[in-house]
């Protein structure tokens, strides 16, 4: 059986980035650079993906679990000792091998694939990725001989003056046949300025055997950046982000001012939904068609209906059902569920809460753990009281409820169906259905008290 394998170099410590934290598990647009990558030789239909991790491997294996084999490299002697480690998955499979870095989370699976086809079809031993840079100071470059033919890849700073005049770069990025590439690291030595085990290497041992081994260069030399470092890592978040603002766009989403909109790659949005400036969407949020979201939202890991809008506002781990307007200035917190055209005001606070179709909560309301009916009124300053010092306690709002300005609901308390609340009242005791509560003292006039006083202001 012919077997299509990745192999994805994640062992460095990555300096430059300056982190306690594996270089690969940082994040662009709501994915790890690993993730990132992984995702890359999965869509184009890789069978096993060997990690192969070192430095700070607990957090790549955290990040990756069970998707994915390891190979472990204790000690960092160079890329081809790298794959070395990987052999164990290798040595018993035929067919095709992908080498990439983990740090190079732009990479496609659209080029992944083409460079597999191009292997194939030109019967290669080994193609590496390459790309035509202005500045190629760092890349190892390829060796052309007049005909073009790959000679040799020559790390930057192994290079004679000639060489370093040489556009090409290599990627960084292969593909192998899997029984070459074995027998050509059983070859590597560490004969060079820096004493590693350079894959690179392994082209020229492959072309003296014989064996054909070619290049693919990609369009857009984007593809293979790698990031060393926080402004690479913003610069490819920013490419990264353009793409997924695209496919949006042209799947029918108006997106305002993408330069201020942040939309993580897992997020979906349906057409005709209009993003306004200053909104960010994370996770796996879903958004219906017809929406207005913005501007200055930020929706997490939460799903929305059709026609609802959205605006200055925040929405964690919740629902929101259609034709719904929240905001400006609400928090949604994680757990709450709310009904169709429903009206969420300003400065109102929902944590963990179910609300009904159709009920108003306009504005300065606190509501809890509770559960409040359909077609129900909360007035302005309502709080659900829903804390007592040690313990969470639920609250009961039935259908149609109508609960007066200023109200406190002391939890845990039911108020029944149709049920009023006089403002002002606080409320510990179950209301009944088709009743009106009130819980206040009664007011209290004392005629001309002022003048009594004699502390009347003079005109
Ligand atoms: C490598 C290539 C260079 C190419 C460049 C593209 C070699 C010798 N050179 O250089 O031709 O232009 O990538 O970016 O291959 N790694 C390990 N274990 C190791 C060494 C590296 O896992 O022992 C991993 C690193 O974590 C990283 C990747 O391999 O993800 C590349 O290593 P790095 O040291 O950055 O290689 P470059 O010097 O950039
Ligand atoms: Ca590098």
């Amino acid at each position: 059986m012919n077997h299509l394998m990745a192999v994805i170099l994640a062992a460095g410590e990555g300096k430059r980035m300056r982190s306690k934290n594996s270089k690969v598990v940082h994040k662009a647009c709501g994915k790890t650079l690993i993730e990132w990558v992984c995702q890359a030789v999965e869509s184009a239909g890789v069978d096993h993906s060997v990690l192969v991790v070192g430095h700070r491997a607990d957090q790549v294996k955290e990040c990756m679990g069970d998707k994915v084999k390891y190979a472990f490299q204790t000690e960092q002697l160079g890329t081809g000792h790298a794959v070395m480690q990987a052999e164990e998955y290798l040595k018993d499979k035929d067919g095709y091998v992908i080498v990439l870095c983990g740090d190079t989370p732009l990479i496609t699976a659209e080029t992944v694939s083409n460079t597999i086809e191009y292997h194939k079809s030109n019967n290669n031993s080994a193609t590496v990725i390459t790309a035509d840079l202005d500045d190629p100071t760092g890349y190892g470059r390829i060796v052309r001989d007049v005909n073009g033919n790959v000679l040799k890849i020559v790390e930057h700073r192994d290079t004679n003056d000639q060489e370093k005049n040489i556009k090409e770069i290599n990627s960084g990025m292969y593909c192998f046949n899997i029984r070459d590439l074995l027998e050509a690291l059983k070859a590597l030595n560490n004969n060079n300025s820096q004493g590693e085990y350079y894959l690179t290497d392994t082209l020229e041992i492959l072309i003296n055997k014989g064996l054909k081994v070619g290049a693919i260069k990609v369009k857009d030399s984007n593809e293979i950046l790698g990031i060393n470092n926080r402004a690479q890592l913003a610069e490819a978040a920013d490419i990264l982000k353009k793409r997924i603002l695209n496919r949006h766009m042209m799947a029918g989403v108006t997106i305002i001012d993408p330069g201020s909109t942040y939309i993580d790659e897992e997020v979906q949005i349906g057409i005709d939904s209009v993003i306004y400036p200053g909104t960010v969407l994370e996770g796996r949020t879903t958004i219906g068609e017809d929406c207005i979201i913005g501007p200055n939202a930020r929706l997490v890991e939460s799903r929305v209906g059709n026609g609802v809008e959205i605006t200055n506002s925040v929405v964690l781990e919740s629902s929101v059902d259609d034709d719904t307007h929240v905001g400006p200035f609400a928090y949604i917190r994680p757990g709450s569920k709310i009904g169709k055209q429903v009206k969420i005001g300003d400065f109102v606070e929902i944590k963990k809460s179910v609300i009904g179709d159709k009920t108003k909560v306009s504005h300065l309301t606190y509501i809890g753990d509770a559960e409040v009916g359909k077609n129900v009124n909360l007035g302005c300053g309502v709080v659900v009281v829903n804390y007592d010092g040690s313990k969470k306690h639920k609250t009961v709002v039935g259908d149609n409820a109508f609960v007066g300005c200023n109200v406190n609901l002391v939890s845990p308390v039911v108020v029944g169906d149709n049920a009023y609340i006089a403002a002002g009242s606080t409320i510990t005791e179950e209301v009944p259905e088709n009743s009106l509560a009130i819980a206040r003292e009664r007011q209290v006039i004392k005629q001309d008290w002022v003048i009594k006083k004699g502390i009347q202001k003079k005109k």
